[in-house]
């Protein structure tokens, strides 16, 4: 992995956008909260789960199009606020070591489940590890797109993201996704090009 990571590190500044890159160099500041998060249709999470309005509209309409095809996905994390992932990334670090916390956990800050448009999916085998061995995965990888959602830690991109591949988590950029998923970028790549 890059050895900038966690390195010069911005705080940023338009956390609402659409767009926001939230990364090992970009920070959330430890109280932004998105300002207009909703319950996600429990027919459709794990739970009382929240996403941004319009991130939480495309996933269910998402979700309602694949359960017509027969697939069950549902959301299993979705928003998460800073202190929460602080809990999470510091248990990681405990359980396994910081090598491996900061392969697969953002520290405080640096998780884009704080902006509200990210979110872990598992489908009809169990919870989100076992997610690539499902059908639900496969539809993911060439649906999710259209309903504005982006496949975020894309295997072989490692080096770019920070993260180790994740193939349940997904992140809501709405029209600009068909773009990224049709080049087979990252949003780092994306961002940097446009
Ligand atoms: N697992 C992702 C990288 C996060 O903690 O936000
Ligand atoms: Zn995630």
């Amino acid at each position: 992995m890059n050895n900038d990571f966690y390195e010069n590190i911005s705080v940023i500044e338009n956390p609402d956008d659409l767009l926001v890159l939230v990364n090992k160099n970009n920070k959330l500041y430890e109280g932004f909260i998105p300002n207009n998060l909703e319950v996600i249709n429990l027919n459709y999470a794990v739970g009382k789960k929240l996403l941004r309005s319009e991130a939480k509209e495309a996933f269910e309409k998402l979700c309602e199009s694949a359960k017509k095809l027969g697939y069950d996905i549902k959301a299993e994390s979705t928003y998460r606020d800073y202190y929460y992932q602080e809990k999470l990334y510091n248990n990681y670090v405990k359980e396994y070591g910081n090598i491996y916390a900061d392969n697969c956990s953002a520290r405080p800050g640096h998780s884009e489940h704080q902006t509200g448009l990210a979110i872990d999916v598992r489908g009809s085998i169990g919870d989100y590890n076992e997610f690539e061995k499902t059908k639900e995965f496969i539809w993911m990888n060439d649906n999710s797109y259209k309903y504005g959602f982006i496949l975020r830690y894309p295997k072989g991109k490692e080096h770019i993201t920070g993260f180790k591949y994740e193939p349940w988590h997904y992140r809501y950029i709405g029209g600009y996704a068909k773009e990224v998923h049709t080049k087979k970028l990252t949003l780092e790549e994306y961002l940097k090009k446009n």
